[in-house]
């Protein structure tokens, strides 16, 4: 049976996340999402991922001393993040850099702890690389930080606004894991030849650097920066682009036929972080008018806002710059994928669907 994108195929049966497209409902082992997000930390929810309980205090503890532990990287990738030419984009950094972490003694069989160190990480390559392209010294990272806390700290070489870090972390936090999305997709298909958990995520990172996939939230904001230089009205900005046949960054989803419940947690998170603000304001008329104008112009698709468009207010609130975007959604999808990985370890049943041949024959 033939389905472009295998649009409407189940592919695995799951325990970590529940996906609800016609409810607008999204789970991590059971726990729905917005009550998640409430005084949980992006370390209790990473253990839940990877485990399939909440932890324990102790439990909790030891997580976070294991990815401070780990706040470190090896001398070869510090060489690569200083040597790779200053043009090249920071996913392609990070591909590089995962794909060298894969020197380290792994073994195929993927593990917790190397989920941990991957996690952990990852944002020190992002902050390391960050500050080498900008010529400024690069932040030892902290010890006593808490994960989110401490990305920023790496970043901005000071200790961080604490209403940025909250926003922050409930973003990295609605992000970190999303049922069978490509980039899991691709980390399964990975795992499922019995390659290891570096192979799996380096293949998670190059699917998500795509800009249908984690490339929209940049997207969105050159898509909001063009409608407010532009003499026309946001209305004819909006439906301009649906005419002219192009895809408005932030809306639409394979499986959300209703608004993206991550998308309504950031707007929320937003409106109490920022207020009054300019930007917003522009965020929430262009949200409502696209809708409109996509129900008008592309009926029947159901296309609503989905989680990349309040991801790049949310971004532009903490003064994220747009090169830092795809980089920190890897940085919490990280955790998603290895929790895949992990799972799909225990299966081996490997991916192989079926092409249908339509060339010529002679
Ligand atoms: C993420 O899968 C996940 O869970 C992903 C994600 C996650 O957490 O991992 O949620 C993160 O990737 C969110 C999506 C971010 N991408 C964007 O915002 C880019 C813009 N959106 C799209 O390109 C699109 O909506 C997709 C890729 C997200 C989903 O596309 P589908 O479901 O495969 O739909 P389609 O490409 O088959 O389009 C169906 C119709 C087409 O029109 P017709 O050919 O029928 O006339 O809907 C139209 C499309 O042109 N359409 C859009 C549109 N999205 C689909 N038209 C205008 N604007 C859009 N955004």
């Amino acid at each position: 049976m033939f389905s472009k994108g295998l649009k409407g195929i189940i592919a695995a049966e799951t325990m970590i996340s529940q996906v609800d497209g016609e409810n607008g409902e999204l789970l991590y082992r059971g726990y729905e999402i917005k009550d998640l997000v409430k005084g949980k930390s992006f370390e209790e929810i990473a253990y839940l991922l990877w485990y399939g309980e909440l932890p324990s205090s102790e439990q909790l503890d030891e997580l976070k001393n294991t990815l401070i532990k780990n706040r470190y990287l090896p001398e070869h990738m510090i060489k690569i993040l200083t040597t790779l030419p200053a043009e090249m984009d920071l996913m392609s950094v990070i591909r590089t850099c995962i794909s060298a972490e894969g020197l380290q003694e792994y073994g195929w069989k993927p593990t917790v702890e190397q989920a941990i160190r991957l996690t952990s990480i990852i944002p020190i390559i992002i902050s390391y690389r960050t500050r080498i392209v900008r010529g400024q010294e690069i932040i030892t990272p902290s010890l006593e930080l808490g994960h989110v806390a401490n990305y920023l700290y790496m970043l901005e070489g000071k200790l961080p606004n604490a209403a940025h870090c909250e926003a922050l972390e409930m973003y990295m936090i609605l992000t970190l894991e999303h049922g069978m999305n490509a980039s899991t997709f691709s980390a399964r298909v990975t795992a499922s030849t019995e390659s290891e958990m570096i192979s799996g995520i380096t293949s998670a990172i190059g699917t998500m650097k795509g800009p249908l996939h984690g490339g929209a939230p940049a997207g969105v904001l050159a898509f909001l920066e063009e409608i407010d230089e532009s003499e026309d009205s946001t209305i004819e900005c909006i439906r301009k682009k649906i005419i002219k046949g192009e895809r408005l960054m932030g809306f639409g989803h394979r499986v959300y036929k209703t608004l993206d419940p991550r998308a309504a947690a950031l707007k929320a998170k937003l409106m109490e972080l920022v207020g009054e603000d300019r930007w917003l304001d522009l965020a929430i008329e262009v949200e409502e008018l696209s809708i409109k104008a996509l129900e008008e112009l592309k009926p029947g698709r159901s296309l609503y806002t989905n989680v990349e468009f309040y991801a790049a207010a949310i971004m532009k609130a903490i003064h994220f710059d747009p090169a830092l975007f795809t980089p920190t959604f890897t940085a919490s999808r990280v955790v998603g994928w290895s929790a895949h990985v992990l799972e799909q370890a225990e299966d081996n049943t490997i991916y192989r669907p079926e092409s249908t041949y339509i060339g010529p024959k002679y």
